[in-house]
């Protein structure tokens, strides 16, 4: 018992000091350490005589127990301590001045892009993308575009390599080839995107953007592309009711094919969508054609449906009222602090697309 009594009393008196973490943890240590001296006294308990060991082991715990609890203690004297003193440098300093706060805006073709694809999910379109530089494959020849088209030509298309094999797509149809290769029908998506052509002036730019848009079933026609359309620019312009019209066009991959032009004048310099007796093109669009399917593998006896390609600067520049649509790209931030849109206002069909 000495010898424990002699530890507690050597340890109580040390613990006694003011002393720091570290000199803490060695006391930790010498203690209650692998070889430490109270660790060692219960290793040594198996060598005292029968009559003694009780006692030993019962005064040996009460011991340790109070000498450990005088360590906890210890620490969490220092911990408060240390907590206290950081409480007091760090206080706030409610005289500075505040600092500068620049919060980004949402480009108008962002929010066109999220507008849209909240409004076709809605009607159970999901969204798909494809790669900015494609291949000649996807972008014209499995899109029943000839080897001749004129859309081929150096003129429009960006390529990438003297064998114009790689390009940067001239559309967002493309996407239509990679949905249906790498899955089976029925197909519902929309694909939103950057679009590549040789053109430049106020209404057109090099690169701009397109909504692709692709149904696949069994029994679609064209009541059912001008119902989806209709929908879409009644929701998209928030109005009640447009003025739509179908033109007979041609597109390689789409029979029969039309171009949309949708209704408006201008009231007061105002656009006003869906009265008056101009006519403004906004879309592409026709049946999708049966050497499309064939050639993505879809059985062209079953399966048919419809496709539309929007051009989404103009919409965006036709709802906000942007009258240049090389403004969209000149990263002129003055310009995007004025069009731009506040990034928590994310449009949904439900709280209002935009405001
Ligand atoms: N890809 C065509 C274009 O860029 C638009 C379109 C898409 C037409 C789908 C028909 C069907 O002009």
């Amino acid at each position: 018992m000495s010898d424990l009594k002699n530890i507690r009393d050597q340890f109580i008196l040390k613990l006694k000091n003011d002393l720091s973490e570290g000199e803490i943890n060695s006391i930790k240590t010498e203690l209650f350490g692998k070889n430490g001296l109270i660790s060692s006294q219960f290793k040594n308990i198996g060598s005292i005589p029968e009559s003694n060991k009780k006692k030993f082991a019962a005064d040996l715990n009460q011991i340790k127990n109070e000498l450990q609890g005088l360590i906890l203690k210890k620490i969490n004297e220092i911990d408060t301590k240390k907590i206290n003193e950081k409480l007091k440098k760090e206080k706030v300093d409610v005289t500075l001045p505040e600092r500068p706060f620049v919060r980004g805006k949402i480009h108008p073709v962002s929010q066109t892009i999220d507008e849209i694809s909240s409004i076709f999910s809605e009607i159970g379109f999901s969204v798909e993308e494809g790669p900015d530089v494609e291949n000649e494959y996807n972008n014209f020849t499995a899109l029943n575009t000839p080897d001749n088209h004129p859309s081929r030509d150096m003129h429009d298309t960006f390529y990438l390599d003297d064998n114009k094999k790689l390009l940067l797509r001239t559309h967002t149809s493309p996407v239509q080839i990679r949905t249906m290769l790498k899955g089976k029908p029925p197909f519902k998506i929309i694909a939103p995107g950057r679009t590549y052509r040789s053109d430049s002036d106020q209404t057109h730019a090099p690169m701009f953007h397109q909504v692709e848009g692709l149904c696949i079933d069994k029994n679609i026609n064209m009541g059912h592309l001008k119902g989806c359309l209709n929908y879409f620019i009644k929701e998209f312009f928030e109005v009640d009711k447009i003025k739509m019209r179908f033109r007979p066009s041609h597109f390689p991959f789409t029979e029969p094919s039309a171009e949309v032009d949708i209704g408006y004048e201008i009231k007061d310099g105002k656009i006003i969508i869906g009265e008056g007796d101009k006519w403004l093109e906004i879309l592409g669009c026709g049946m999708v054609h049966p050497n499309v399917l064939k050639n993505v593998k879809v059985d062209h006896t079953k399966y048919q449906g419809y496709a539309f390609g929007i051009g989404i600067d103009r919409l965006a520049m036709l709802k906000y009222g942007i009258n240049d649509l090389r403004a969209f790209f000149d990263c002129d931030y003055r310009w995007l602090n004025h069009f731009g849109f506040d990034p928590l206002d994310v449009p949904t069909n439900y709280r209002g697309l935009s405001r």
